[in-house]
């Protein structure tokens, strides 16, 4: 009996520490992979950059993130061979505290204009003793994006960052849940030392996800203060107010990050917002649409079902994206793979978004294995395994579309499909 008591009160904490960061423990997961950590070297000295990543800002400008344990200059110096920097910016600093825990030195510098489709050699803080390198993105379709969700910190992590090291992408876009700190900020700066090799080398834009919450009643009740502290992303640039939500293009692709946690009502900003940006869209310029959130508005699985983060905010938002001719919806949160046909008001349709499911970066909560019995008709493809997907949007009419799936820590290509936009379809015009 006092067995029992003590699981009923185990789980009781759990489930209120659950409530706290957003998480959902109503259904059973298999076994996850192990939880890993990357500890910052011990001979680099304490003004030594890590955890840097980039983000394009604007047509031809690119964000350096980075973080010193201790003070030095927020300068990046930059040029188009190695160790020869003919270039320099000074940005900005900044710092957060979280309970006992006070980050290190948070450093954000924008340089540019730079050239489309170049590499670029780069030092942050003025140390020799560590050259990064990236491609900016190209100005003209093809453009090739790397696309996970839901990636932690574990073994499949590692797997799936290696299969998207391996392939030849120009961006990456991650529709939330990155770290899985889950309060504990530390796992924060190990994520950033994690996906630094990838994350200082191409742009990695991204949205919040429920892990990036991070709020706890009475005692830091502000939310997303890591999240927005260290992955800044460029939403001024888009009109927008907040970094939860922004836009921008990214050769013939106009992307939306829109944030399934701050207000989406209709008369939230995040609304207003949206409608203002769909109505800007130059589809001369921009033939694609896609739209990211975190939690899917579509989706079969058994889990995550009933969320107002995703039924509402479906509610509120899916005629705007329909009427706006939004190419495909992106979303994370449920940590298996589902591809759905076009898709409006629950029934297909020829002009919907196609919408995609892609949480399974490899998080330590594991897969989400089940699913609705029968598989209802507007979803074409649905499995619960670990991998990413490379989207290589053609031209402005036909995009190539491949999901990998981590089989036995082998990459598998494992649904490829062509889309054609909704531009092309001359029923569809917007
Ligand atoms: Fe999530």
């Amino acid at each position: 009996m006092a067995v029992m008591k003590r699981q009923v009160l185990v789980l009781a904490v759990a489930m209120a520490f659950a409530g706290f960061i957003g998480c959902v423990v109503s259904y059973d997961r298999p076994p996850a992979g192990h939880q890993i950590s990357t500890p910052q070297p011990k001979d680099l000295p304490s003004t030594s950059p890590q955890q840097v990543h980039i983000s394009a800002v604007g047509p031809d400008k690119m964000r350096i993130s980075w973080i010193t344990e201790s003070f030095a200059p927020a300068l990046v110096e930059y040029g188009t061979s190695p160790n020869n920097y003919t270039n320099s910016v000074t940005g900005t600093s900044s710092s957060y505290s979280f309970l006992l825990y006070i980050s290190g030195q948070i450093n954000d510098v924008v340089i540019g204009p730079l050239n489309p489709n170049s590499v670029y050699y780069y030092r942050c803080s003025s140390d020799s003793s560590r050259e990064f390198s990236f491609k900016t993105p190209p100005a003209q379709l093809p453009i090739t994006f790397a696309v996970v969700g839901d990636l932690g910190q574990t073994d499949w992590t590692q797997s799936t960052l290696q299969h998207i090291g391996q392939s030849n992408y120009d961006m990456l876009l991650l529709p939330g849940d990155l770290s899985y700190a889950d309060l504990f900020q530390r796992r924060w700066d190990s994520f950033g030392r994690l996906v630094e090799p990838l994350a200082s080398q191409r742009p990695w834009m991204v949205t919040q996800g429920n892990h990036e919450i991070e709020k706890i009643p009475l005692v830091h009740k502000t939310p997303f203060t890591a999240y927005n502290a260290r992955w800044c992303m460029p939403f001024e640039e888009s009109g927008s107010t907040s970094n939860l939500y922004y836009s921008f293009d990214a050769a013939g692709v106009h992307v939306i990050m829109l944030g399934s946690y701050t207000d989406f009502g209709p008369n939230s900003d995040q609304f207003k917002w949206l409608q203002a940006d769909l109505g800007k869209i130059d589809r001369g310029k921009t033939p694609w649409i896609f739209a990211i959130v975190h939690a899917p508005w579509y989706n079969t699985n058994t889990a995550h079902q009933g969320e107002p983060e995703a039924d509402l905010m479906k509610q509120y938002m899916e005629e705007l994206l329909y009427k706006a001719r939004v190419d495909i919806v992106f979303a994370g949160h449920v940590h298996a793979y589902e591809r759905f046909t076009r898709v409006y008001d629950g029934k297909a349709d020829n002009c919907g978004p196609i919408y995609i499911t892609i949480g399974d970066g490899g998080n330590r909560e594991g897969l989400a294995n089940m699913y609705m019995d029968p598989k209802p008709e507007i979803s074409v493809f649905r499995e619960a395994s670990f991998g990413h997907a490379q989207l290589e949007v053609v031209n402005a009419s036909h995009a190539v579309w491949m999901w990998h799936r981590n089989d036995d820590k082998f990459s598998v290509a494992s649904d490829t499909v062509w889309f054609t936009s909704l531009l092309s379809d001359p029923a569809c015009k917007p």
